[in-house]
């Protein structure tokens, strides 16, 4: 019989649900701006962060450390020494005014459940590695996924030299973290040490709440494009200028952001389309705007969808540009393809959701994940956990204490039966 709600509403006596949510606000207390969770990549925060977490690393029973990147990362011995590992984890950055549980649920929940095997004395035929990836939401400089691509061997150095909006170079911020960025090479694995990638995330959508459900099994995760747009037109004074001889980057944004969310409504087969971030300049009420940067995020349930749209954005915003006389740079900043996860684990995970009882539902995941980078050296599987309202990227993210139990029990579930491909 599936548990529902009602059926799952009081945690069994093996919680383990306690613990993971007294530890994610524990985490989610450690935020640059108090009130409003922000947990950047390589801020004093970050670092204070990974400390914590590699403390509940190492009493779980791991040996844990800080990689060339920042990823925490913790290791528990399977019945001998040196053995290949499941890999799981999710990441500690957070997007600014987040919620507390997307990222940490999944690192906090594998860390319960190498606890559990310790307490028990439980050693496997394989060994368990958790990892805290330091950047998976590419809040500060552009690109993202910067911690999984370390650990994955494919990190683009270039983005080094990228800045922050205060001008700080991710090689500079790096070297205040206590990083050496000429190493960051250090960071990566080879794909002979994986048996596989599992991670286990808030659904960040409404899909298992609507089905009454506390756990889901992740099909792909979709691709996504992002771009940074800057526009220069010419300042100017606001009361002198007449509107026909202005060339106003703010008002071309504008047009821009319109259209793309014109664009994207239009299409009827799930393609999203976001401005999250607008910076206008000089920024002042009497001053015409001169120069505007955007970003913008591109999502849809094909790669090939995706890829059409995206070059009907760049065209759309190359012709505002021209009709309006602004300057025009416009650069894919990241780009990901779909990522499927693997058919023989994630059969491993229905195995388990089925085994805790509950009914096994596959969904899609229309949001990034860390799995998107680690493909490139491991299967992926990811499990989802149903969170309220399907509210995520936002302060009123939730989880139920019951949920993230039930979440747990799964995790384990798939950790104490997991079976190395083909075996
Ligand atoms: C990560 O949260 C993303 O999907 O952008
Ligand atoms: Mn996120
Ligand atoms: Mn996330």
């Amino acid at each position: 019989m599936d548990k529902t709600d009602a059926a799952v509403a009081a945690p069994r006596s093996s919680s383990l649900g306690d613990e993971i949510v007294a530890r994610i606000h524990q985490l989610g207390a450690i935020s640059e701006t108090p009130g409003h969770l922000a947990r950047i990549f390589l801020t004093p925060e970050h670092h204070k962060a990974a400390d914590l977490i590699l403390s509940w690393m190492r009493e779980a029973g791991m040996s844990a450390h800080l990689d060339a990147i920042g990823n925490v990362c913790g290791r528990y011995e399977g019945d001998k020494p040196g053995l290949p590992c499941l890999m799981l984890g999710s990441h500690y950055d957070t997007v600014r005014d987040a919620g507390k549980w997307d990222g940490p649920l999944g690192l906090i929940t594998a860390i319960a459940c190498v606890a559990d095997l310790n307490r028990r004395g439980k050693r496997l035929p394989f060994a368990l590695e958790v990892v805290g990836f330091a950047d998976e939401e590419g809040v500060r400089f552009a690109s993202t996924l910067l911690g999984s691509r370390a650990i994955a061997g494919t990190f683009d150095e270039s983005v080094l030299n990228t800045r922050d909006r205060a001008g700080i170079s991710m090689r500079e911020a790096m070297v205040a973290f206590g990083l050496d960025p000429d190493h960051i090479g250090a960071a990566a694995r080879g794909r002979r040490e994986l048996l596989g990638y599992v991670e286990l995330h808030i659904e960040q959508g409404p899909v298992l709440e609507e089905k009454g459900l506390p756990v889901g099994v992740v099909t792909a995760i979709a691709g996504a494009t992002r771009l940074a747009a800057k526009l220069t037109g010419m300042a100017g004074h606001a009361g002198t200028v007449p509107m026909a001889l202005r060339r106003d980057a703010l008002t071309g944004a504008a047009e821009c952001i319109g259209m793309i969310e014109e664009f994207c409504r239009a299409d009827e087969s799930g393609l999203v389309g976001t401005v999250g971030y607008i910076d206008a300049k000089p920024g002042a009420t009497n001053v015409i705007p001169g120069n505007v940067s955007f970003t913008i995020d591109i999502r849809a349930p094909s790669d090939m969808h995706r890829k059409r749209a995206v070059a009907d954005t760049m065209r759309k915003i190359e012709a505002i540009a021209k009709r309006r006389q602004l300057a025009l740079q416009l650069d894919v900043t990241h780009e990901n393809r779909t990522v499927p996860c693997a058919p023989w684990l994630k059969a491993q995970v229905a195995e388990a959701v089925a085994a805790e009882g509950y009914g096994v539902f596959e969904l899609p995941s229309g949001a990034g994940h860390d799995g998107m980078a680690m493909i490139d050296i491991a299967d992926v599987a990811m499990i989802f956990v149903r969170c309220r309202g399907g509210i995520s990227h936002h302060p009123g993210e939730h989880v139920d204490l019951a949920d993230a139990d039930a979440g747990a029990h799964v995790l384990l579930r798939l950790i104490e039966n997991f079976r190395p491909q083909g075996t």
